[in-house]
């Protein structure tokens, strides 16, 4: 399986214009400390998924992720419960392919903003961090679009609620917006769909996979903390309005918009009613709480926290979670990838020895 069935994409493409100056500095002499430390961070954990994953491990081709009932968000319902084994099994199918899709967009969505990161930042040693995530996100494309083609087999195009998202953090003139819509706000949807994926799904390929890749998007969250906390710290009250604003607008969207609508439609089981099962699932209420877990702190951290704001998340219902400490739970992330690691090493150490004992034999021919 290698060409997947292709819903809702347009082939050509998606063209937009990019705002913002690209800025060359003459000051060469890179002075933070604590963004070099990330960017050598940055380089010495990179990571080549051909080898660091096992692909020849073959998926269950109807329920490819291996998802829990309760993570299939019309589980809990009279529609599911009616519904043929036959059909249950292309629900599974088309929610990995959706829900993987939506990765793969966002993993181009943060290889692309990255990259406007190098352009449009002032100093050289954001630039140098920045191009090492350049490069984190071109793995992620590759890991998504791999596990898409040869393990889902269908593929979706980008979901409204992204691309209204995309669309503005990749027009807006302004360096920080980038950060503060990618680092904070996607990387926050990234962050908390790939731990669910991480620890609620059976397959262990999906499984280490986005262990691996949280572990990346890690350092990404703390580039944008170390980033943007100095600079919100001198805004104007106005400056910071617009923010707040755009911080907020971000986190309804997260909050409602991603509940597989253009699959619910394409599948045609009674798409609103599907929406609305989706929107109240057990499974979305534990991505509105990982969602929030990883966002608020952020926002905290950042200085992006003021009584606007904390009214704001007030009525999301998710200001509690400010009190949370995101360096822990990033730390938590790279602990638990190195672990996956470890025992996939121990799992695979025969095959590594079969694979160095071939190349040694037809080397002797
Ligand atoms: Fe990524
Ligand atoms: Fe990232």
């Amino acid at each position: 399986m290698e060409t997947p069935e292709i819903i809702g994409t347009d082939p050509a493409g998606w063209s937009l214009g990019t705002g913002g100056d690209t800025l060359f500095t003459w000051d060469y002499d890179t002075s933070a400390e604590r963004l070099l430390s990330l960017y050598r961070k940055g380089k010495q954990k990179q990571w080549d998924a051909e080898l660091r994953l096992d692909w020849t491990h073959e998926v269950d081709p109807g329920d490819p992720l291996g998802l829990p009932d309760e993570f299939v968000w019309i589980a809990d319902s009279e529609l599911w419960r009616r519904l043929p084994e036959r059909e249950r099994t292309t629900v599974r199918r088309h929610m990995a392919g959706w829900l993987y899709s939506q990765f793969l967009h966002g993993e181009q969505g943060a290889l692309i903003c990255s990259a406007k990161v190098v352009q449009t930042v002032p100093d050289l040693d954001a630039k140098f961090y920045a191009a090492t995530q350049v490069m984190d996100e071109a793995r992620h494309v590759e890991i998504y679009q791999r596990m898409l083609n040869t393990k889902i087999g269908i593929r979706y195009g980008l979901s409204t609620g992204l691309r209204d998202l995309l669309e503005t953090i990749v027009r807006d003139s302004r360096w920080d917006i980038t950060y503060l819509g990618m680092q904070v706000m996607i990387e926050g949807l990234a962050l908390a769909s790939f731990s669910i994926q991480r620890d609620r799904v059976g397959d262990p390929l999906a499984r280490a996979l986005n262990a691996y890749v949280l572990q990346d998007e890690a350092r990404h969250v703390a580039f944008g903390r170390l980033a943007l906390r100095d600079y919100y710290r001198e805004l104007s009250a106005p400056e910071l309005k617009d923010r707040e604003d755009f911080a907020l607008d971000a986190c309804w969207a997260l909050r409602d918009r991603f509940a597989g609508e253009e699959m619910w439609r394409h599948l045609d089981y009674g798409a609103d009613e599907c929406i609305r099962l989706a929107r109240r699932s057990p499974a979305m209420r534990e991505f509105r709480r990982r969602l929030f877990t990883r966002i608020v702190p952020t926002l905290r951290d950042i200085n992006l926290f003021g009584p606007r704001m904390q009214d704001g998340l007030k009525r999301l219902g998710v200001l509690g979670f400010g009190r949370l400490d995101g360096a822990a739970i990033s730390e938590e992330d790279e602990r638990i990838a190195e672990e996956v690691a470890r025992l996939e090493m121990f799992g695979r150490a025969r095959e590594v020895a079969d694979v160095i004992a071939r190349g040694a034999d037809e080397d002797e021919h």
